[in-house]
């Protein structure tokens, strides 16, 4: 979800919506406003995209309030309806809240709260919580103790805005385990989830942390611990990136754009970590030595980019290598010490399981290298080492730059550890930088045509019901990767499996209603593909291989792309898959930037 407030001098509603707009990728089944006219709290909300309640908006009379609240939602608790959408205001409709999170025991508050006479019209956390906030108003002198009292009798994670008619002009917001932060700027500051919602209006902004309450009005703005009430000094942070950098750029999809941005993406990575003269260098983990075990934690596309790096880190640093999805991990019985690091990969920075993770590991011990490339994301500030992907913002709710940034930082980090232990087989590192450095011109020479072919496959093969795709090594999960995107963005199904691991099951799928998309390039294990993929051609399956130059293969289609060296092949796959999985939805006239259930995201449990 998505929040902002605003305290300044202009009308409050367009700042709210246009910066709900620059949000809506966090979440969008329901959206609202809050804002006070004539000593009256008003709350506009609407179901469906953000456009819903602009109609809304500009069917009601024109507003002037120069201080208000907006949300946009993506549902935890309850329906995406009206009713549950955010702002929601207490019994006497004084006050009215946003909220992003879980309140995790909402129930047994609102029990308590409906004993002594508060109703409730949704089912939602956050209305549990601004009547909390109201029956702290009859225990404390101030609003903002109000505040703090409600906080301290909620468990769960949180971000929240409050407004209220008591004091008209002013905002208050905290956080727990969920982002927010602060920006600065003349005679008007903001609160958001997340930067772009105000950048157009200040570049200046303060993070604000876990147990933090920030107070805000047009002239003056301080933070508070949430619980003492005592006030933080806290440090200004100038944002150098611009809104711009977040538009669709000529593209039809955000998606589109993204995937276009892979050459400029691994050029930046490598910026100033990799080239011909000094080799690779990374910084970032000065001090720190090789790992003796390695546990990378992620969810998603950024899962299938740990997978990735494990084949490298142990074949060239030889450091053992678990890869493990975050949900699992942070509730498993962990075998963790000192001598363990942890990589949680995250684009976002935000995602609640590999935080819940990294969190146990750090607890338990094990140092923790954040992978991430939201600069001043969760995760970016509680790991012990940061190192910053740097692909820029990334709208699209599907991956796709994110992975090829992470990719390419994944076989930095297993060059850096290979050459700390002498383990580097000869060449490996000159091989790779020179691959590296020559990649995005071979990246930005094949994008177009790869989009060629896919949007030729896509028309082919997009009445396909379900999907195999197979790869195996390296290639492994890039299958998994493929077969993601396309569940997520086409609502095909597919399955994403070793090529190996298929006649233990899934082989018994293969008709010709079921094609198969094969990863078949120039490496060792291509004799064994190849018999992979005659059994199931054999059983009459539909094949399309990405494959490259001279290989012979029994396919109906052979996407043929240029060989370059070892691991690097992964970079070429990768876009295809993407550019398939896009032109298959486009075909299809999904909504490719927004796909319905999904979110950019995942902050909550
Ligand atoms: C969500 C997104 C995925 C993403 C995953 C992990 O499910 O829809 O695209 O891969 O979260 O996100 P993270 O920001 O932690 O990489």
């Amino acid at each position: 979800c998505g929040i902002i407030g605003y305290a300044g001098h202009r009308p409050a509603v367009p700042v709210l919506v246009e910066g709900l707009r620059r949000l809506e990728y966090r979440g969008y089944d329901s959206a609202g406003v809050a804002f006070i006219e004539n000593r009256e709290m008003h709350i506009l909300r609407a179901e469906g995209k953000l456009s819903s309640l602009e109609n809304k908006i500009a069917g009601s009379s024109h507003h002037m309030a120069t201080t208000g609240i907006g949300h946009t939602r993506w549902a935890t608790h309850g329906v995406p309806v009206e009713r549950n959408a955010h702002p929601h205001r207490d019994n006497s409709g004084r006050l009215a809240l946003i909220h992003n999170g879980i309140i995790e025991n909402y129930q047994e508050q609102k029990s308590w709260l409906a004993g002594l006479g508060y109703t409730f019209s949704s089912e939602t956390d956050t209305e549990v919580l601004v009547n909390l906030v109201a029956e702290g108003r009859k225990h404390t002198q101030t609003l903002m103790e109000a505040l703090s009292w409600a906080l301290a009798r909620v468990e769960g994670a949180y971000a929240v805005a409050l407004l209220s008619i008591d004091e008209p002009n002013t905002i208050y917001a905290a956080r727990q385990s969920s982002p927010l932060v602060f920006g600065r700027g003349v005679g008007e500051n903001f609160v958001a989830s997340d930067i772009p919602a105000f950048l157009p209006y200040t570049r200046e902004v303060v993070f604000l942390e876990d147990g933090e309450m920030v107070k805000l009005d047009p002239s003056g703005w301080q933070v508070f611990d949430a619980k003492t009430l005592a006030p933080i000094e806290k440090e200004l942070n100038h944002i150098t990136w611009d809104v711009q950098a977040a538009q669709k750029g000529g593209y039809k999809h955000f998606m589109l754009k993204e995937i276009f941005e892979q050459p400029r993406v691994v050029a930046d990575c490598i910026a100033g970590r990799a080239d011909a003269v000094h080799g690779v260098r990374l910084p970032e983990l000065d001090g720190l030595a090789a790992p003796k075990r390695l546990h990378i934690v992620a969810c998603g596309t950024s899962y299938h980019a740990g997978l990735w790096g494990m084949g490298l880190i142990e074949s060239w640093a030889r450091i053992p290598v678990r890869v493990e999805i975050a949900s699992e991990f942070r509730y498993r019985d962990l075998i963790l010490d000192k001598d363990d690091v942890v990589l949680a990969i995250s684009q976002s920075g935000e995602t609640a399981d590999t935080l819940a993770g990294m969190r146990r590991a750090r607890e338990m011990g094990a140092t923790v290298i954040g992978l991430c490339n939201v600069v001043g994301s969760t995760v970016s500030r509680e790991a012990d080492h940061v190192i910053y992907t740097q692909a820029g913002p990334e709208i699209s709710v599907a991956s796709t730059k994110a992975m090829c940034s992470q990719l390419t930082l994944l076989l930095l980090l297993a060059l850096h550890w290979g050459r700390q232990k002498g383990t580097l087989p000869a060449d490996a590192q000159a091989s790779a930088v020179r691959g590296l450095v020559g990649l995005p011109s071979v990246l930005e020479a094949e994008l177009p045509r790869m989009r060629e072919v896919a949007q030729s496959l896509s028309r082919k093969y997009s009445s396909a019901r379900s999907f195999m795709y197979l790869g195996r090594g390296v290639q492994f999960p890039l299958a998994l990767e493929g077969a993601l995107k396309l569940k997520e963005i086409s609502y095909i199904h597919a399955e994403g499996y070793a090529s190996g691991e298929m006649k233990h099951g899934p082989i018994a799928l293969i008709d010709p209603e079921f094609p198969t998309f094969a990863l078949a390039l120039h490496d060792d294990l291509f004799p064994k593909v190849k018999s992979n993929l005659e059994e199931v051609q054999a059983r009459d399956g539909r094949i399309v291989a990405i494959t490259h130059p001279g290989l012979e293969l029994p396919v109906d289609d052979a996407w043929v792309i240029p060989e370059v060296w070892g691991p690097l092949n992964s970079f070429l796959v990768l876009p295809c898959l993407q550019l398939f999985a896009y032109e298959v939805a486009d075909y299809l006239g999904k909504d490719v930037d927004q796909p319905r259930n999904l979110a950019k995201s995942v902050t909550v449990e």
